[in-house]
C-alpha cells in the first residue's frame, strides 16, 4: 500500500461543488486499491481574500510544497477585482511550483454530443507551456485612465523554458501510435518568440527521429481544431495559445465540464496539481448544475502522475460508462459525483 498527501484547493464559485465529486470518487478508487490519501484542505480563494486580505501566504505556500500532489476546483470570484486572485493564488501555484508543463488531453468519447457533424476520431493532448509567454506579468501601464494610457504585456520566452517544454512534448508524441508534434504558434508575426519556438522544435526533433513535426499557426489551428480535429496527436505550444486552444478542444469533444488538465513537475521537484480546464462559473454556482466530471478525471490524471495508471484507467472507464448511459436528462453535481462512484465500486477493472 501506498499513502500520499494531498493538498485540496477547492476554491471559489463551482471549485468546491465539483471537488467533492472528485475526492468522493477518488476515495472509492482508494478503497479498492490500497492506497491512502491524506487530504489537507486549505482555505484559499474570494472568502479569504475579503476576510484577511491574503491571496497565497508563503507559509501555506510552503506547507502546499510538503505534499505529493494537489487536487484544485476553481478560482475567480465577481466580487474580486478580475486578476487579483487568477494570478495572486492560480498562477503564483503554478509559477512557484514550476508546473512547466500544462497537459491537456482531449478525447471524445462514444456517445458525446458535438458540435462538429462529421468529428472523426478525437484525440490529442496539448502541452501547453506553463511558466512563460504572456503570463509573467512583464508589463505595466502608465497614464491609467486618461486618453494617453499606454499598457504593455510582454511575453517571456526563454531557450530554457522553450527547450524543455518541447522536449517533454516529444517525448510524450514518441510514447503514443501516431507519433506526430504539432507545434502551433504565430512566427509569421511573433517573429522573435516564434522563431525560438521553430528552432527549438528543429533541434529537439533531431533527437527524435521517429515523430512527424508539423507546424500551424494559432489562427489556422483553430479552422483546424474545428474542421478536422483528428488531424492532431501532440500539440506544444505557449501558456496563452494553449488556453484558448484547450478552451475550444474542450467544446468540440463534450463541453467544458468534461476536460481535464495537469499542471505538470515533470522532474518532480515540486508536487504536481490536476485541476478541470474550467472556471469558477459563478453563473452557476451553487445550483448543483456543474458537471464534476472534468474534476474527476482530473483526479484520474492525479493517480496517473503518482504512477497509477490502473487505477487512472478504473476512474476513464467509469466516465465512459456514465456518459454512454446519458440520456441527456439533467442530473445534479452530487446525482453524477454518484454515479461515477457507484461504477468505480462495481466495475469489473478490465486488466
Ligand atoms: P468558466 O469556465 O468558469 O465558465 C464558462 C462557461 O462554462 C460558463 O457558462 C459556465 O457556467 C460553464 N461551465 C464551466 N464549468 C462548467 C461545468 N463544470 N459544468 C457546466 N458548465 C460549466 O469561465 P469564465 O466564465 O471565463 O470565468 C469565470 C471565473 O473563473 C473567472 O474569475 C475566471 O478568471 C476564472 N477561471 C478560473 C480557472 C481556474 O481556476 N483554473 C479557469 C478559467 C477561469
Ligand atoms: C485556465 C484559466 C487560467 C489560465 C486563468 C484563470 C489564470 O483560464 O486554467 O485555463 O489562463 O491559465
Ligand atoms: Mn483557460
Amino acid at each position: 500500500t501506498s499513502t500520499y498527501s494531498l493538498a485540496v484547493v477547492a476554491g471559489d464559485g463551482i471549485g468546491p461543488e465539483v471537488t467533492d465529486q472528485a475526492l468522493k470518487v477518488l476515495d472509492v478508487v482508494a478503497q479498492g486499491s490500497g492506497l491512502t490519501f491524506d487530504r489537507t484542505a486549505y482555505d484559499l480563494g474570494a472568502r479569504r481574500w475579503h476576510a484577511t486580505g491574503e491571496t497565497l501566504p508563503d507559509t501555506v505556500l510552503e506547507e502546499i510544497r510538503g505534499h505529493d500532489a494537489i487536487l484544485l476546483g476553481a478560482v475567480g470570484d465577481p466580487s474580486v477585482p478580475s486578476g487579483v486572485l487568477e494570478r495572486g493564488l492560480l498562477l503564483r501555484l503554478r509559477f512557484e511550483l514550476d508546473h512547466y508543463v500544462n497537459l491537456r488531453p482531449s478525447k471524445l468519447f462514444p456517445g458525446v454530443p458535438t458540435p462538429l457533424a462529421d468529428p472523426g476520431e478525437i484525440d490529442f493532448v496539448v502541452v501547453r507551456e506553463g511558466t512563460e509567454g504572456p503570463y509573467v506579468g512583464n508589463g505595466g501601464a502608465i497614464r491609467v485612465g486618461t486618453p494617453h494610457e499606454v499598457a504593455t504585456e510582454v511575453s517571456l520566452n526563454t531557450a530554457f523554458g522553450v527547450e524543455r517544454v518541447v522536449r517533454d512534448a516529444f517525448a510524450r508524441a514518441q510514447a503514443r501510435p501516431r507519433r506526430k508534434l504539432t507545434l502551433v504558434h504565430k512566427n509569421n508575426v511573433l517573429v522573435h518568440a516564434g522563431h525560438l519556438w521553430s528552432r527549438t522544435v528543429e533541434a529537439v526533433g533531431a533527437e527524435f527521429p521517429d515523430v512527424t513535426v508539423d507546424y500551424l499557426h494559432v489562427d489556422a489551428a483553430t479552422i483546424f481544431l474545428a474542421t478536422d480535429p483528428g488531424r492532431f496527436d501532440v500539440i506544444v505550444t505557449d501558456n496563452l495559445f494553449g488556453d484558448i486552444l484547450t478552451d475550444l478542444a474542450a467544446a468540440i469533444t463534450g463541453g467544458i465540464g468534461l476536460a481535464a488538465s495537469g499542471n505538470v513537475n515533470p522532474d518532480r521537484t515540486s508536487p504536481s496539481m490536476f485541476e478541470p480546464v474550467h472556471g469558477s462559473a459563478p453563473d452557476i454556482a451553487g445550483q448543483s448544475k456543474a458537471d464534476p466530471t472534468a474534476a474527476i478525471l482530473s483526479a484520474g490524471l492525479l493517480l496517473e502522475h503518482l504512477g497509477h495508471a490502473a487505477e487512472a484507467q478504473r476512474i476513464t472507464a467509469a466516465v465512459e460508462a456514465d456518459i454512454a448511459a446519458r440520456d441527456g436528462q439533467p442530473r445534479s453535481t452530487q446525482e453524477v459525483g454518484e454515479a461515477i462512484a457507484e461504477r468505480v465500486a462495481t466495475e469489473v477493472p478490465v486488466a
